[in-house]
């Protein structure tokens, strides 16, 4: 029962038990409508909406939508004709005796009213007008199913998590530089001018200091912050599920992950299937051109670069030539293939070749340029009957075939397979443990200053078998890391760890990072692991994009309370602002650090 000060009960407690009673609710007028003498207002808490009936035009007066009202009123049962379906409360209503204005509300910017938000969200204005009012967008009913399903979710994991003997500790925000591949945000000390904090772009590295203090079993609900290009599945700010377990490997590790999902999932009412399915990183690739592969469907990429072996065509003598069927595609018009044309050059491709199977014949701009027996087994490789297309990519193989896993899942989404309430889980699992740093498709900041870059982070382990020869064929080792994927978003990621001094400094090595900078950077790290480090390892789930899949929504905004826009800029607050002149003095922004003073005046 949710009586307080200003009420008796909760909207969604007013039933049919309560007829005759006398109640007092408090609330947002959701709407108001004067019918013959009468006024109704449905009034709205967080629990629901109830029908209110006043008809004494006295007690209602100027009241209009998202005034905050307490009424005082007798419960009566609606006639059969009017009970409603659409509130928890259809049955009956309140008949008002007394109403109270708490707060009045300005006009307002866009309609919060719940009965509007039935017609869909497509009646809201524009993201940064919801992003200025956020207040007010957050009101709404499907905002506030969003934050309690995240609180649901978060309340849930934390259960799990308990249950298998996890303590949750903090760790710091302001620290020193962790590498995890973006760019970091910086914070001036006022106490130390010229010299900055780091904020954590993930605990990584004290999680891994904790396993050296013995913890053995952490989590924390962490805050994260990169600053990286921002999309709608990554944030400036945002929070991971970060854990992290001593005397443990992968598997175990996933088994832990495994049983999160598991009872998170079931929390909100929906049954995940463990083990969870696994793929290595390459047949993700080569079957779906993605490393997070969307598994509601199939169509897996057909490679064709030995079936275009000897082919006369230019633009198929390549390094790697693949396929992606789109059944049903020959119904498309010339004009929407070149359509898929730009959409695939804005996304950086030379261009994307088709063919199209009609009538017994194959047609499009690639079919005159091929041999009669290329033509005539194409159908069959690549699977297409009368009436379907497939499109090709040719080129180097990681670029061409993450344009086909993107083509894939756009043909997927406008066949209406992406269906927002099921759930593909995989676990990527064997990647390898460096990638080239002149990697076109990764947009990271480098993190060391060779050629390869580490795959995950550099304190990643070597596979077993890759351990006495990972720095002498970098291309070739494969690490002990995973990901978490669902529905084709990277949902998490984890790895064993480096426990050993030898062979984090061989991985250093790799890196182009040296002994000097490897001391500035996270020598307190290295220092640590001197003391004997146990084995361990770990993971982090991003928090934003798990409660974006389970809410069926392709924006992580969707589940941030007060998320940043594209780019980066706080429309609520205003936020990052200018700060006056003496608040950049007493920051010491300007200052060098004591040592670098030091520095210039010996070079003098
Ligand atoms: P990683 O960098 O893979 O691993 O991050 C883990 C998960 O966090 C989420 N994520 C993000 N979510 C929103 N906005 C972002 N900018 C963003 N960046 C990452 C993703 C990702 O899978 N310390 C390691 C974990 C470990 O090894 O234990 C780490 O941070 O869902
Ligand atoms: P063209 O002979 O120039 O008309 O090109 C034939 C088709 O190949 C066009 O549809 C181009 O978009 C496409 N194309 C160009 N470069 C590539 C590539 N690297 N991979 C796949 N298709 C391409």
């Amino acid at each position: 029962m949710s009586s307080s000060k200003y009420r008796t009960h909760s909207i969604a407690e007013i039933g049919l038990g309560l007829v005759g009673q006398s109640v007092t609710v408090a609330g947002w007028v959701d709407r108001r409508r004067d019918l013959g003498g009468m006024t109704f207002l449905d009034l709205r808490d967080h629990s629901g909406l109830l029908q209110v009936m006043v008809d004494d035009p006295k007690l209602v007066g100027d009241i209009r939508a998202e005034y905050v009202v307490q009424i005082t009123g007798t419960v009566a049962e609606r006639p059969d004709s009017q009970k409603s379906d659409n509130m928890v409360t259809g049955d009956v209503e309140l008949d008002a005796t007394k109403v109270t204005v708490l707060a009045t509300s300005k006009q307002l910017p866009f309609q919060v009213s719940s009965i509007v938000e039935n017609k869909g969200e497509n009646n809201l204005p524009g993201e940064d007008v919801r992003l200025k009012y956020r207040f007010l967008d957050l009101r709404r009913p499907a905002m506030q199913k969003r934050l309690s399903l995240r609180a649901k979710m978060m309340w849930a994991a934390r259960e799990s998590l308990h249950k298998m003997d996890f303590e949750e500790v903090e760790t710091p925000d302001l620290i020193k530089s962790t590498p995890e591949g973006a760019r970091d945000f910086v914070v001036p000390s006022r106490l130390h001018p010229g010299s900055w904090y780091a904020l954590p772009q993930s605990p990584q590295l004290l999680k891994q200091l904790l396993m050296v203090s013995g913890v053995e079993r952490y989590y924390q609900f962490a805050r994260c912050f990169r600053d990286e290009d921002f999309r709608a599945d990554r944030q400036p700010e945002f929070t991971q599920l970060d854990l992290e377990m001593s005397y443990v490997g992968q598997e175990d590790v996933m088994k832990v992950g495994e049983q999160i999902i598991h009872d998170v999932w079931k929390a909100c009412g929906y049954e995940v299937k463990t083990p969870i399915a696994r793929i290595s990183w390459k047949d993700a690739m080569d079957k779906y051109g993605s490393d997070k592969p969307d598994l509601r469907f199939g169509n897996q990429l057909v490679e064709m670069t030995d079936y275009f072996k000897n082919t006369p065509f230019r633009l198929f003598q390549q390094d790697y030539v693949g396929a992606v069927l789109y059944s049903g595609g020959a119904a498309l018009h010339r004009r929407q293939f070149d359509e898929w044309q730009d959409w695939a050059k804005q996304r950086g491709a030379k261009g994307l070749a088709y063919a199209v199977f009609k009538d017994g014949e194959i047609s499009g701009p690639v079919a005159k340029h091929l041999s009669d027996a290329e033509r005539e087994g194409l159908a069959a490789k690549v699977g297409a009957h009368d009436g379907d297309a497939v499109f090709f990519s040719a080129g180097d193989r990681e670029s061409s075939q993450l344009l086909l896993g993107m083509v894939r899942r756009e043909i997927a989404r406008r066949q209406g397979l992406l269906d927002p309430k099921k759930f593909a889980f995989v676990w990527v699992v064997d990647f390898p443990l460096f990638k080239r740093t002149d990697d076109p498709n990764d947009d990271h900041v480098q993190v060391g200053h060779s050629a390869w870059s580490p795959m995950h982070h550099p304190f990643t382990m070597p596979r077993e078998d890759w351990i006495d020869t990972f720095d002498k064929d970098p291309e070739h080792a494969m690490s002990n890391a995973y990901d978490i994927v669902c529905n084709g978003l990277e949902m998490g990621g984890g790895s064993e760890r480096i426990h050993r001094t030898d062979i984090q400094n061989r991985v250093l090595n790799v890196l182009g990072i040296g002994q000097q900078e490897a001391q500035e950077k996270f020598g307190f790290l290295l220092d640590a692991f001197q003391y004997g480090a146990p084995p361990h390892a770990g993971m982090a789930f991003g928090w934003d994009r798990a409660s974006a899949i389970m809410a069926g929504t392709d924006s992580i905004r969707d589940v941030i309370a007060f998320p940043k826009t594209h780019a980066g800029t706080d429309l609520l607050t205003g936020a990052p602002a200018p700060i006056s002149a003496a608040q950049r003095a007493e920051t010491g922004v300007d200052e060098k650090p004591e040592d670098e003073q030091a520095q210039d005046s010996a070079e003098k």
